[in-house]
C-alpha cells in the first residue's frame, strides 16, 4: 500500500515511468524475513529499534521505496529531529533525494538523513539495503565504500531487475566480501545477499585519464566515465565559436566536467559554472577542474537543472542533454533543460546543444529558447546554437520553466 502511494515528483512523471518496482519489494522482503528469523546482521540489534535504525543504510533508493519501506517494517513513526536513530541514505541523483523528501513528508516520516558516499554514511552500519546500479564502476565504488567503513559483520541486500543484472556484479562484490548468495527470481527480480567483509580496504578514489592534454576524472557511474562521449567531442570541435565574448558560461548537466574545463582552459577571463544533479558527476567535475588547474574559475554545483540560478544571468550555456531516464529513453529531461536555459540566458545569450540527430531537437529548441542554427553535424550527432531574444522580439512565444518548483 505504501509503495503504491509513492511518486517520482519532481522527477519526470509519465505512464511508462514508475516510482518503485518489484526489486524494491524483494529487497525489503529478503531483509525482513532474515530479520524476523534473527539471522545475522539482518536481525534487530540487541539494544532494540532505536539503534537498529542508526545501523541501517539505504543506497541508491530510487524514490523512497527502500527507506520508507524499511521504516515501516521497523515501526518507525519517529518524531521530527530524532537524528540519533535515523536511517542513513545515499542517493546519487538529486531528483531521487527530492522525491524521497516529498514522499517522506507525505507519509509523515522524518527519521532519515541524506549523506554522500563516505564515512558519515557508513560508519557502524550493519545492514545495507540497495538498488544495484547499472554501472560496474559505480558498484565498485559502493562495494568498496561499504567494505571500508561499515561494521565488519555488515550484510548487504542488493537487488535489481534481472534484465539489468550480470554475474560480473557478483564478482565486483567478491573483490571486497567473502560471500554472495543469489536469491531465486521473483517477478523478474533478484537479490544478492553479501556478507563477510574482507577488511583493510581503502575508500574509493576517482579514475583518471588524459585526452589531448585534458585530464578527466570519474567517480562511480558518471556519464562516459574517463572517456569523452562522441557527441561531446563534436561539440568540443566548435566550442571556440560559441559566444567568444561571453563573460560567464554554464556547463549544464556537466558529468565529468569536460566541457566546463575545456571552456575555462581556452578562455582565461571566463567564469564557468558546472552543474549536475548527480553526486558522482559533481565530485568528478570538481576533480577534473582541479587536475586541469582551473578549479579557481570553475564553480561546481549540484542542482536540478538550473533551479538555483537567477533569471537572465548567463551569456553562454553548453549542453549535452540526457535522453535516458533510468532504463527508459525519454525526452522529458532534455525539454526541462531547454526551458531552464531559456530562463537563465540573458537576451542575446546562446545555448549550444549537442544531440543524437534522430532526436530532432532543433524545432523544440527554436520554440523554447529562440532562433536555432545548425552549427555542425556528423553521421550521428548534431550541434545547434540557439539565441535567446529580447522579450519584445520573441513575441512571448518562448516558454521558460519557472525557477520556483
Ligand atoms: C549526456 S550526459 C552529459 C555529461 C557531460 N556534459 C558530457 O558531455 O560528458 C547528461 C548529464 O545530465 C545530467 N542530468 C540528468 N538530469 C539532470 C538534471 N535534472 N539536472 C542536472 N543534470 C542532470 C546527468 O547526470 C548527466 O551527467
Amino acid at each position: 500500500m505504501l509503495l503504491e502511494s509513492l511518486r517520482r515528483y519532481p522527477d519526470v512523471e509519465a505512464d511508462n515511468l514508475f516510482a518503485w518496482d518489484a526489486s524494491d519489494r524483494l529487497i525489503l522482503a529478503r531483509w525482513s524475513s532474515e530479520r524476523r528469523a534473527g539471522v545475522g546482521a539482518g536481525a534487530p540489534a540487541p539494544s532494540g529499534p532505536v539503534s537498529e535504525g542508526s545501523e541501517l543504510v539505504v543506497i541508491n533508493d530510487n524514490y523512497g521505496a527502500l527507506t520508507l519501506g524499511a521504516a515501516a517494517a521497523m515501526g518507525a513513526g519517529r518524531p521530527a529531529g530524532a537524528a540519533a536513530d535515523s536511517i542513513r541514505v545515499y542517493q546519487d541523483d538529486l531528483l531521487g533525494e527530492l522525491a524521497l523528501g516529498h514522499n517522506a513528508r507525505a507519509a509523515g516520516f522524518t527519521g532519515y538523513d541524506s549523506h554522500p558516499l563516505d564515512e558519515t554514511l557508513l560508519a557502524g552500519a550493519r545492514t545495507v539495503l540497495m538498488q544495484l546500479p547499472r554501472s560496474l564502476d559505480e558498484l565498485d565504488d559502493i562495494a568498496r565504500a561499504i567494505a571500508a567503513w561499515a561494521a565488519p559483520d555488515v550484510t548487504v541486500y542488493a537487488g535489481g531487475r534481472i534484465k539489468h543484472m550480470t554475474v560480473a556484479m557478483n564478482d565486483v562484490f567478491l573483490r571486497y566480501f567473502d560471500r554472495v548468495d543469489v536469491s531465486l527470481a521473483r517477478q523478474k527480480s533478484r537479490v544478492l545477499t553479501v556478507t563477510g567483509g574482507v577488511g583493510r580496504v581503502t575508500p574509493p578514489v576517482p579514475r583518471e585519464r588524459e585526452h589531448d592534454g585534458l585530464r578527466v576524472a570519474a567517480f562511480g557511474g558518471v556519464f562516459a566515465g574517463t572517456s569523452i562521449d562522441a557527441g561531446t567531442r563534436l561539440l568540443l570541435t566548435v566550442l571556440r565559436r560559441a559566444r567568444p565574448d561571453a563573460r560567464d558560461a554554464i556547463d549544464l548537466g556537466c558529468g565529468t566536467g569536460v566541457l566546463a574545463a575545456s571552456l575555462a582552459l581556452a578562455r582565461p577571463g571566463l567564469r564557468v559554472t558546472a552543474t549536475d544533479q548527480s553526486r558522482a558527476a559533481v565530485a568528478s567535475a570538481a576533480r577534473t577542474a582541479g587536475l586541469n588547474g582551473v578549479a579557481d574559475r570553475v564553480e561546481v554545483v549540484r542542482d536540478d537543472g538550473l533551479a538555483s540560478r537567477p533569471d537572465a544571468s548567463a551569456d553562454l550555456i553548453v549542453l549535452n542533454p540526457p535522453f535516458h531516464i533510468g532504463a527508459a529513453v525519454h525526452t522529458g529531461l532534455a525539454q526541462r533543460m531547454f526551458a531552464d536555459a531559456a530562463r537563465v540566458l540573458r537576451p542575446g545569450g546562446q545555448l549550444w546543444t549537442v544531440f543524437n540527430s534522430h532526436l530532432g531537437y532543433r524545432r523544440e529548441l527554436a520554440r523554447v529558447v529562440g532562433p536555432t542554427d545548425l552549427v555542425t553535424h556528423d553521421s550521428t550527432f548534431t550541434v545547434t546554437a540557439s539565441t535567446k531574444q529580447n522579450e519584445k522580439d520573441s513575441n512571448g512565444q518562448h516558454a521558460g520553466r519557472s525557477r520556483h518548483r
